[in-house]
């Protein structure tokens, strides 16, 4: 495997649709920028033909100056791509449906009528200098014939990197690592994934889109998007790193900063048990675990991802699975010191308190300590 990926970030294309998400222009930008300072290759700006608000946001982020390419996406229509052209951007994505069920159910096209649709746009954005990415909307229910055809002939109008989209999150990862490698072998351009999580494996299908060949993932932050949303970026980035020992540009330390900018601005709160930027991600309550995390962190944790390299912090919880370990160590940082009966009788009430469905915060223990201490 070339161990070099790059990452397309669509947060602002397909995660803005979102079901109830509207993100205002300057919330726009500034996710724009934190995508930069976080080191995505490529940011999805929008989909300038869809209104004149979503052009000029397009445009003031193509025009910020970031290190990383601005794509804009466009139907295989001129209409669409002169619209992404006019803000500017770096890179065009284009796409049409390609499976039959959506042929000939919303376009009506013949699928010799959207191979020359495809072929055509290719060719105009190349015209204009900037550089191209065809998808083939639905390609993991299209005929397989049929998208290496499509495929072939947009390599050939002179198309940058094409993308197999899992539109409908349909695809299992073996039938993606089938489906992507069969691709592989039949073109000579760079491969993109772009997989919807309706069944909950958009991050396995776009992991083994990666063993059989593509070279970019796209995501979203938290995984936002249409339905269940997209592969979430910091889920393939970790895994990318710390389980296949790929590379990729992304400043892993800032995506908890870059998942709360996320969550805070479009209102769509990720559960605490949420992999990598969840508030339980690196969390531990029980006795057992929190003994062997306290003595050495990868006992009970993956130790090729902890949680600084993701801008994470452990944290030691105390409720009624707690154990002595967690508690002395918890006293520890507030500098209170116990004998063995005191810390024992600390223990006690604490788990008294948390069978009592209540949970414990710092303030409760402190709380606790000083009664048993008799410093009250
Ligand atoms: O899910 C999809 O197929 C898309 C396309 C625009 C690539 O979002
Ligand atoms: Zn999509």
């Amino acid at each position: 495997m070339n161990k070099r990926k790059t990452i397309f970030d669509t947060t602002l294309r397909d995660g803005e649709q979102t079901p109830g998400v509207s993100l205002t222009n300057e919330q726009k930008l500034k996710i724009a920028r934190q995508l930069d300072k976080l080191g995505v290759d490529v940011l999805e700006a929008g989909f300038p033909i869809s209104s004149m608000g979503e052009r000029q946001n397009v445009r003031a982020i193509a025009s910020e100056g970031l290190r990383l390419d601005v794509c804009g996406l466009a139907r295989v229509l001129p209409k669409d791509l002169d619209a992404c052209i006019d803000c500017g951007v770096d890179m065009i994505h284009t796409f049409v449906s390609t499976s039959d069920i959506q042929r000939i159910h919303t376009i009506k096209k013949s699928r010799e009528e959207v191979v020359t649709m495809a072929v055509d746009a290719v060719e105009r954005i190349k015209e204009h200098g900037v550089k191209c990415m065809f998808s083939a909307m639905d390609a993991t229910r299209t005929d397989l014939d049929y998208l290496l055809e499509i495929f072939k002939a947009v390599e050939n109008a002179g198309c940058d990197i094409i993308n197999v989209p899992d539109t409908v999150g349909v695809m299992s990862p073996s039938g993606m690592y089938t489906l992507v490698r069969n691709v592989y072998n039949g073109v000579n351009i760079p491969i993109d994934v772009h997989c919807h999580n309706d069944f909950g494996i958009a991050v396995a299908n776009s992991l083994m889109a990666v063993e059989a060949g593509a070279s970019q993932v796209q995501c979203t932050i938290n995984g936002i998007g249409e339905r269940a949303g997209n592969a979430n970026l910091a889920e393939v980035v970790m895994s990318l790193h710390s389980i296949y020992g790929a590379k990729t540009d992304i400043n892993t330390e800032y995506l908890l900063e870059t998942s709360k900018m996320v969550e805070n601005y479009t209102g769509i709160h990720i559960p605490p048990n949420t992999p990598i930027v969840g508030d339980n991600a690196f969390a531990h309550e029980s006795g057992i675990h929190t003994h062997g995390v306290l003595e050495q962190s990868d006992t009970f944790e993956p130790g090729i991802m902890t949680p600084e390299m993701v801008g994470h912090k452990r944290r030691i919880v105390i409720g009624k699975h707690a154990g002595r370990h967690a508690v002395k160590k918890s006293l520890g940082d507030m500098d209170i010191e116990t004998t063995d009966e005191q810390l024992d009788e600390i223990l006690s009430r604490v788990k008294d308190i948390a069978n009592k469905g209540k949970r414990i915060c710092d303030a409760d223990l402190h709380a606790v300590a000083s009664t048993v201490l008799g410093r009250n």
